[in-house]
């Protein structure tokens, strides 16, 4: 794979690069995308499954769906552009910021991680507070409550309408500004605000790197668009720098 010679510049002498990650990381993994043609949103509507009011309108339907993504996320493996991510730790400072909630990054072995919509494997009350992992509930059906106080527990995962967990923003913006090279993979990046990530690594002057297999409203953005999956050119960029370094 021909890749553009100042992109290859900055990548030999970056010292700190980000991954601003979305759904399209994960889709070769076998997890839908959000969007687009086969995108979980064309078939549900995230009015009735993603947000609070629809909890608590009907938290079992809720609670059964999420179980369901959990179920798919835990059968699925991480896939070569995960690996290739956390492989980039041999050679310099890498954090990953992601919008996405399915931990493959963390099983991929990437160790700074800030996850700005939570984590499906995580659960909270929404009364008291007191957090469950996941597999204390693998197998409920229906909403549990909690041991301490009764109130229902919920996905650790930012519904519409919510607010983002904000040190996980603030730390993530953080490196996205300290950054050298800022990689967007996989997301249409139309979800705020998240989105601001690579646009504050853009102002703060780093090098932004699409990878997508379209374009996007961070085309505009970016130093460099490359196009194709995240699983098939993230390896060949982790094979350039380990070239570049040797
Ligand atoms: P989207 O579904 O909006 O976008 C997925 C992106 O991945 C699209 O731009 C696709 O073109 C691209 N894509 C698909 N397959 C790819 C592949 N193999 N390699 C590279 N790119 C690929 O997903 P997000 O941008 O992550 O929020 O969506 C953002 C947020 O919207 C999600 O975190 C979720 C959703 O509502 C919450 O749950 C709070
Ligand atoms: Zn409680």
């Amino acid at each position: 794979m021909q890749f553009k010679k100042e992109f290859l510049e900055k990548l030999q002498s970056a010292k700190k690069i980000v991954f601003f990650t979305g759904a399209g990381i994960s889709a070769e993994s076998g997890i839908s995308t959000f969007r687009g043609k086969d995108g979980i949103w064309n078939k549900m509507k995230p009015e009735e499954l993603a947000n609070f009011d629809a909890f608590m309108r009907n938290p079992d339907l809720v609670w059964e769906w999420y179980q369901h993504r959990r179920d798919i996320i835990h059968k699925a493996r991480p896939n070569a552009g995960h690996y290739a991510i956390a492989e980039f730790e041999k050679y310099l400072d890498v954090t990953v910021v992601t919008q996405n909630i399915d931990n493959l990054h963390r099983r991929a072995g990437s160790t700074k991680i800030f996850e700005l919509h939570g984590n499906i494997e995580r659960n909270y009350c929404i009364d008291c507070r007191t957090s469950y992992n996941a597999p204390q509930f693998e197998l409920a059906n229906k909403a549990p409550k909690c041991e301490k106080c009764g109130g229902l527990v919920r996905p650790d995962v930012v519904w519409f309408g919510e607010m983002l967990p904000q040190d996980e923003f603030r730390e993530g913006e953080k490196a996205a500004e300290w950054s050298d090279i800022c990689f967007v993979v996989g997301t249409s990046a139309v979800v705020y605000p998240a989105a601001y990530i690579p646009i504050s690594a853009k102002q703060a002057g780093s090098y932004i790197v699409e990878i997508n297999v379209e374009p996007t409203d961070m085309t505009r953005y970016a130093d460099y668009s490359i196009l194709g999956t995240a699983g098939e050119i993230l390896p060949n960029i982790v094979d350039e720098m380990s070239r570049l370094k040797m």
